[in-house]
């Protein structure tokens, strides 16, 4: 055992395919690597305690909204059969949650790297992603696995649930702003919201079937660099997912402020229902333009990101 040790995780957003992808269809899914989410590990003398800015406090006593990660601390201290062993974890995170940005998953991640790394155990990414899987289960109710393969990815990935993730090259120069529009928006209820949807409006099968499409005409323009065209899949997805309820007023208000502001493309990202909108840009000037003016408009942080993101540094798994 260390006598401390950290681990990371980081954001990310999807960039075609959220909610098709939890009916078997792809989705294209970008980490975020400039914001982050550290968990570190002490050693105590006592007790297990864990500090994070919903709960301080020992393990034994997480409130009810905390019962995903209590599960997961707990089921790796059984794993590695360290059930007693004293330490204080805490977790420090840039990424605002419930705003699609995979903030519970990088939390997730973030802890399991740190616990293996505490006790000099190896970890596969097969392994990371299963842990993961327990807290993700717990908060989400049957989710795609795809919020937890993003943030630990190191590149761009295509994704197929129940696939290996597959690395995407992405060379366009163009640029995405992230926008939060402060609105807290749950994904566990849009998916229920879509699994409800798809239960009585037989339209909203072909929906799903729609977005799966728009994703692999997406992979395609990423291979060729046709921003553009690009811009117009982002702009067909969000009219799709905005028919099957899980847009939101404000999101669909700053969609059309950025496209009438130059923006190639603007969608939701993540569950939606509130959250983040991404917007699609031919340059960095314009990138900034549209974040100054939707801050104007009232959302509450924009981050420009090229679209050429990768992972530069990180972990190993
Ligand atoms: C959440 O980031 C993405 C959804 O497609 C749900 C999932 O994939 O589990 C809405």
């Amino acid at each position: 055992m260390r006598k401390s040790a950290t681990g990371q995780s980081h954001a990310k957003i999807i960039f075609f395919g959220e909610h098709s992808v939890v009916y078997g269809q792809p989705a294209i899914c970008l980490p975020i690597s400039k914001i982050k989410t550290i968990v570190s590990i002490k050693g105590a003398d006592t007790g297990q305690h864990v500090a994070s800015k919903y709960f301080t406090g020992a393990l034994s006593e997480m409130p009810d909204s905390q019962t995903g990660i209590q599960l997961l601390i707990n089921t790796i201290l059984v794993e590695l059969h360290q059930e007693k062993t004293p330490f204080t974890l805490q977790v420090t995170s840039e990424i605002p949650a419930e705003r699609g940005m995979g903030s519970s998953a990088a939390t997730a991640i973030a802890i399991v790297r740190a616990f293996f790394h505490f006790f000099h155990q190896s970890l596969s990414h097969a392994e990371l992603l299963r842990l993961a899987d327990v807290s993700e289960q717990y908060i989400h109710g049957n989710p795609s696995g795809l919020d937890a393969a993003t943030v630990s990815s190191k590149t761009p990935i295509w994704f197929v649930k129940g696939r290996r993730p597959q690395a995407i090259p992405i060379k366009q120069n163009a640029f995405l702003v992230i926008v939060d529009t402060g609105i807290m928006g749950q994904t566990g209820l849009a998916v229920q919201h879509v699994k409800s949807k798809l239960a009585g409006d037989h339209h909203a099968e072909e929906d799903i079937e729609m977005l799966g499409k728009i994703a692999k005409q997406a992979r395609s323009c990423l291979a060729n660099g046709d921003s553009q065209k690009l811009g117009f899949l982002m702009n067909d997805s969000q009219t799709i997912l905005s028919k099957l309820g899980v847009s939101h007023p404000i999101l669909d208000q700053f969609a059309t402020l950025a496209l009438k502001n130059g923006a190639l493309g603007a969608k939701l990202t993540g569950g939606g229902m509130g959250g983040c909108l991404i917007t699609l840009t031919s340059s960095k000037p314009s990138a900034k333009q549209i974040a100054t003016i939707l801050e104007q408009h009232g959302a509450i942080h924009t981050w420009i990101e090229p679209l050429a993101t990768g992972y530069h540094k990180g972990e190993k798994n």
